[in-house]
């Protein structure tokens, strides 16, 4: 089988499979899963009203700020939001495989010029709606998304830089990268529900101002890239002691994402559509 591992392969000297791929097949595998989760209730909660006009329903589900009569420039950035949600995260799990990229460059070619374009549009959309529209409940939330949408930016500059100049292992490094932090607000939803089957909800705040929401404010994105990173760089040099301790960690963070994700769609999810 195709290993998310074979994506980096530039990145390093071929080797033979080994439990790294095959765990990293199985974390791609888990993320698919909560993904696809996430991805389905977008198309079946937000399409429908957004695409008809019917703005209000955003509203049937507990948001910060959703629908707002007469603000129609906030509502046009959270319809633009919802939108591109579906479209992003989509793309970025197509993007991945190696078997597309292999056998139809040109879909990946145009697939990731629309990813980059909505990793863009979701982040700078996300920071008006962040300051430009109020919509926080804690500033240690508002500070850790900022700096999420920061590094899609900067991530998706180099992504697209190193593509335009041909320097394709560099590519896919900066590329999982940009995936790891375009993932966070997926990543959060996760970690909120993983976190609360572990522990019953310990250090979450009534206005998500506890320890946790400030911990998970910054996680989000930094934990994602953390392995993201391990696993490039022990991928590409490690011993085989090193790769096997990454195994293990790719292996727990999949089992951690197939429990939070089955929470998140339990939960945040399915009771809305
Ligand atoms: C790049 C990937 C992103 C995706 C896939 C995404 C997805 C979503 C979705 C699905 C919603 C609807 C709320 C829900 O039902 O849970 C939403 C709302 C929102 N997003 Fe994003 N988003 C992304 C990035 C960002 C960034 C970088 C920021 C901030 C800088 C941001 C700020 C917001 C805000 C402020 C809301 C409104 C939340 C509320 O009113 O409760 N988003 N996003």
């Amino acid at each position: 089988m195709a290993t998310i591992d074979a994506s980096i392969a530039t990145a390093r000297p071929a080797r033979r499979a080994d439990w790294l791929g095959q765990s990293a097949t199985f974390c791609y595998l888990a993320i698919a899963a909560g993904q696809l989760l996430f991805i389905a209730f977008i198309l079946l909660f937000y399409y429908p009203p957004t695409l008809t006009g019917n703005f209000a329903a955003w509203n049937d589900k507990p948001l910060i700020i959703g629908f707002v009569a007469g603000d129609s420039a906030g509502n046009l950035f959270f319809a633009a939001h919802v939108l591109m949600a579906a479209v992003i995260t989509f793309g970025g799990l197509v993007q991945l495989l190696p078997a597309i990229r292999n056998r139809w460059p040109a879909l990946h070619r145009w697939n990731g010029r629309l990813y980059m374009l909505c990793a863009l549009a979701l982040a700078l959309g996300g920071l008006w709606m962040t300051w430009g529209r109020g919509t926080w409940l804690a500033l240690g939330g508002a500070i850790g998304i900022t700096l999420d949408a920061l590094l899609i930016i900067g991530f998706a500059v180099m992504t697209f830089g190193a593509a335009r100049a041909r320097r394709f292992a560099d590519h896919r490094r900066w590329a999982i990268r940009l995936f790891a932090v375009a993932s966070a607000v997926w990543f959060m939803r996760v970690g909120y529900m993983a976190w609360g089957l572990a522990t019953g909800g310990a250090g979450i705040g009534e206005a998500m101002d506890g320890p946790f929401d400030l911990f998970l404010a910054f996680a989000n994105s930094l934990l994602p890239l953390a392995v993201a990173e391990i696993y490039l760089r022990v991928g590409a040099r490690g011993t085989a002691a090193a790769r096997n301790r990454v195994a293990a960690l790719l292996t727990f963070s999949g089992l951690v994402i197939l429990a939070g994700s089955a929470g998140a769609w339990m939960v945040m999810w399915g009771p809305y559509i």
